[in-house]
């Protein structure tokens, strides 16, 4: 409902901001202002300033500014309505009159909450009797503690049809206001109403100001259903509700963190536990709007996902749903558990220890579609680096706000160097801002390439080692997949030995992206050479005693593995074998374009036969595969076509 904005001045003129604000902040009179300690953020000397005379707070330390109906709704973490109300009824004023229908409807709702409030004190009751000894066996068997019992108001539905609905009409509440309620159901063919849950442990849901609004029930032995919430009443939409709310709303605001579990259980455990600030969607997906009701009691809640492939397919979609909501500020965390483990499982049987840990890693939403959208892909085509690009993009591109938008497309591109090692334009080309959307420029111009570059210009790799270390190696390197591509292939040497003897020639031959690369490689061949039957523990060995420590860390990587699972440790020995050869394969295509272009250029200098004959057969060697010559670098071309052409 919107308030005329002279009932909002009203409030603001009745009520003393400076006492509202004192419940909260010891304020100093300074003058005709008071001033305290910023509740907004950390300070030690006061900077958050109250004028009752104009009616605002300002923090001259983090900016925070406002009027009493933004302090109580930033502080008590109640929403814009509930404030309202609120301050409403301290000023003594009367709600503005509602429509009669509204009123009705309001009416009827009321209605139903006591009625759920009398079935919730019944239930409570049905734990505590005789009736309720398997359910108190069964809670106290999960750890749940008296205590918890009460605050969370646990309950028992017996195992009597009926018994509800008996106890109720004793208390004058009928059939229909029972039906409407969700706590019986008419059956089909007429007769009696049965009641909706029976032989169930009964967790009550509540709306956030805490009233109750639906009930959960679980089975505690075998049962098709585990769980089975109220349905859907006026009271209650299972996608806007999020269980234990009301509760975790203080201890949100007061901490800043706020975490998102996936069932009942999970969120008692952890309030058990010390983690008091954790909701539960209720049996879904998260929805947008319960998301926007996250971001009302803090900026970044914790999603806590399951370490298993469903889990953190899970977030995945949450990410994704998220997108188009975030603002500036606003964003998702991802927690993942060990797998096999909910939240509930972890700090019953590692401590809340290990899940402050698990909290404390807590993953950021950009960092997820990356790993999302990377993980399990080879990225060692020039379509399958442009399905990368395409797929980041689309999802930037759900981002409404502009300014996130932007903050993503940078976020993106940096991880896109430093996962890499290079620039994914390059440094001579239009860069990343071409798809941070700066220039809207459809294709890299080819003109700012360096004079004298060939046809396989910037994207040429380092000649030699001594190029590299020069920094011209660096600045002159191939699009960023090469390095990782190194580091894949060095994994999976380490990890299968076997590959380095099979491979020695090639390898001790081949020219990697970085010095240090190369003499790892060449301490790789060192070391078969002089042991055939080189296994992992000693090459790990080896090369840590021969200063490789950081380099081995580096490579011996998830993020590595990511993009090569033959170079994990647990591939085949076939997976690993295919997968080093495709790689090699790769470098030496690109090695025989390198010497065709330096063939060509010969060739146009002296056109002698002898030259026409080099490059001929140059030429045939690259002809024999499909041309994946310059596989390693193409992103650097199809980035910017495929990037969004922003509209700014
Ligand atoms: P889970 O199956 O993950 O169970 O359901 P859980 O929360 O770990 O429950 P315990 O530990 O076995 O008691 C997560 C949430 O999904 C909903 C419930 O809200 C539950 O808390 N759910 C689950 C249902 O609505 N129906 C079901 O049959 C199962
Ligand atoms: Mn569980």
């Amino acid at each position: 409902m919107a308030f005329p904005p002279e009932f909002l001045d009203e409030i603001r003129a009745r009520v003393a901001l400076a006492g509202v604000v004192g419940r909260r902040v010891k304020l100093t009179r300074r003058g005709r202002e008071h001033v305290g300690l910023c509740p907004f953020h950390n300070e030690k000397t006061p900077s958050f300033t109250v004028s009752d005379d104009k009616g605002f707070f300002h923090c001259f330390g983090c900016g925070a500014h406002g009027d009493v109906i933004t302090f109580v709704t930033r502080t008590e973490g109640l929403s814009f309505p509930e404030t309202v109300e609120r301050l409403a009824g301290e000023a003594g004023l009367p709600m503005p009159r509602e429509t009669p229908g509204e009123r009705a409807a309001a009416r009827r709702r009321a209605g139903l909450v006591e009625v759920l409030e009398a079935a919730a004190t019944w239930f409570e009751a049905q734990l505590a009797a005789r009736a309720g000894e398997s359910a108190r066996a069964y809670l106290a068997g999960r750890g749940v503690q008296a205590e918890t019992v009460r605050a969370f108001r646990l309950g028992f539905a017996p195992d009597r049809r009926g018994a509800l609905r008996e106890a109720m009409h004793a208390k004058g509440i009928d059939d229909e206001q029972l039906a409407e309620a969700g706590l019986v159901k008419m059956p089909e063919g007429g007769g009696a109403p049965r009641d909706y849950f029976f032989d169930r442990v009964i967790f009550p849901i509540t709306d956030r100001r805490g009233r109750i609004i639906a009930f959960g029930g679980r089975a505690m032995g075998d049962s098709p259903a585990k769980y089975l919430n109220s349905p859907e009443t006026p009271l209650f939409q299972k996608g806007r509700v999020l269980y234990n709310l009301a509760r975790a709303r203080q201890a949100a605001h007061d901490t800043g963190e706020l975490i998102v579990a996936e069932g009942y259980m999970d969120v008692i455990a952890l309030a058990e536990s010390g983690f008091p600030a954790a909701v539960a969607p209720l049996g879904t997906a998260l929805t947008e709007e319960q998301i926007a009701e996250l971001w009302r009691l803090t900026n970044e809640p914790i999603l806590c996902l399951d370490g298993d492939e469903a889990g953190r397919r899970a977030g995945y979609r949450a990410a994704l749903r998220a997108l188009p909501a975030l603002r500036p500020g606003n964003s998702l965390r991802f927690a993942i558990l060990p797998p096999g483990d909910d939240p509930d499982s972890l700090v019953r049987t590692q401590g809340s220890a290990a899940m402050r840990a698990v909290l404390d890693d807590a993953r950021p939403l950009w960092e997820v579609l990356w790993v999302m959208a990377t993980e399990g892909r080879r990225l060692d085509t020039p379509e399958r680096q442009a399905g990368l690009v395409a797929t980041l993009d689309e999802q930037v591109r759900m981002i409404a706000d502009e300014a996130v938008r932007k903050a993503y497309r940078e976020a993106i591109n940096g991880r896109i160097r430093t996962a890499f090692g290079y620039g994914a334009w390059g440094t001579a080309g239009p860069g990343p801002r071409a798809w941070a959307g700066g220039r809207g420029r459809r294709w890299p111009d080819r003109h700012r390439r360096a004079p004298g570059a060939g046809r396989f210009g910037r994207d040429r790799g380092p000649r030699s080692g001594n190029l590299a270390a020069s920094g011209l190696g660096a600045r002159q390197a191939p699009g960023f997949l090469r390095r990782r591509q190194e580091q894949v292939l060095l994994a999976a040497l380490v990890n299968h030995p076997a590959q380095i003897a099979e491979n020695a020639e090639e390898l001790a031959s081949v020219e990697l992206g970085s010095p240090d690369f190369c003499d790892f490689c060449r301490a790789l061949v060192d070391l078969a050479a002089r042991d055939p039957d080189l296994d992992t523990e000693a090459v790990n060995r080896h090369l840590s005693g021969q200063g490789f420590t950081g380099l081995l860390r580096d490579i011996l990587h998830a993020d590595v593995y990511v993009h090569g699972r033959f170079a994990r440790p647990d591939a085949s020995p076939d997976e690993a074998r295919n997968g080093v050869q495709d790689v090699l394969e790769g470098y030496r295509r690109r090695q025989a374009a390198l010497e065709a272009e330096e063939a060509g250029r010969h060739l146009a200098e002296a056109m002698t036969d002898e030259a026409l004959a080099r490059l001929e057969a140059k030429q045939r060697l690259i002809r024999q595969g499909e041309s994946r010559l310059d596989e390693l670098d193409t992103l650097s071309e199809v980035g910017p076509e495929v990037g969004p052409q922003d509209p700014n």
